[in-house]
């Protein structure tokens, strides 16, 4: 097997972290990139990818969280990758997917820990709309995804069934 399917099926989510340790930035740097070029369809770039890797920002997105889903849905990480595109956009829905999941993989064969996490979305509301206009966000633009990165323990998980391969 090679490095990439290595990397591939050696990924599992990981929602317990080590917040003592930080992912050094050339790590992400390159995770951003590898997302960065991810598929996207008819080659148009839609997907918004915002790190915030700065200690506040985190907490303020932290506690926005917790204020929706009333306990933290990033687990304490202290890196969260947005992932944006238009608004009710299938084909951007899709392209930021598909960079979420470059991201992750990335992550993995830098040997750093990852989790996607879809629950972002909740703060696709209006009451934070000034937050994410000055972190940069357009009007038409919104959370389609997340990916937290940190070091930590992967969930054990209980493995995937063959029987989704139809080979005909
Ligand atoms: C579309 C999507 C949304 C997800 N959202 C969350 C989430 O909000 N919180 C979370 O802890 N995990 C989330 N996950 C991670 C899945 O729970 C996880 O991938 C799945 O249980 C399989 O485990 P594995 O990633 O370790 O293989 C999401 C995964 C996908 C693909």
């Amino acid at each position: 097997m090679n490095e990439t399917i290595t990397s591939i099926l050696n990924r599992r989510s990981t929602r317990k972290f080590d917040v003592s340790l930080k992912v050094d930035s050339s790590l992400i740097e390159q995770i951003l990139e590898a997302a960065l070029w991810a598929p996207c369809a008819r080659g148009l770039e839609t997907t918004g990818i915002y790190s915030i890797e700065s200690i506040e920002r985190v907490e303020e997105i932290r506690k926005m969280m917790e204020e929706k889903d009333g306990n933290d849905s990033f687990y304490g990480a202290k890196v969260i990758i947005l992932f944006t595109g238009r608004k009710d956009n299938l084909h951007d829905i899709r392209n930021a997917s598909s960079a979420i999941e470059n991201a992750m993989i990335a992550a993995e064969s830098l040997g750093v820990s990852s989790c996607w996490i879809h629950r972002a979305c909740l703060l696709n509301d209006e009451k934070y709309h000034d937050f994410f206009k000055a972190i940069g966000f357009k009007d038409e633009e919104e959370i389609m995804g997340s990916v937290i990165l940190g070091y930590g323990e992967k969930t054990i998980t209980k493995g995937r069934n063959k029987s989704f391969i139809h080979r005909i």
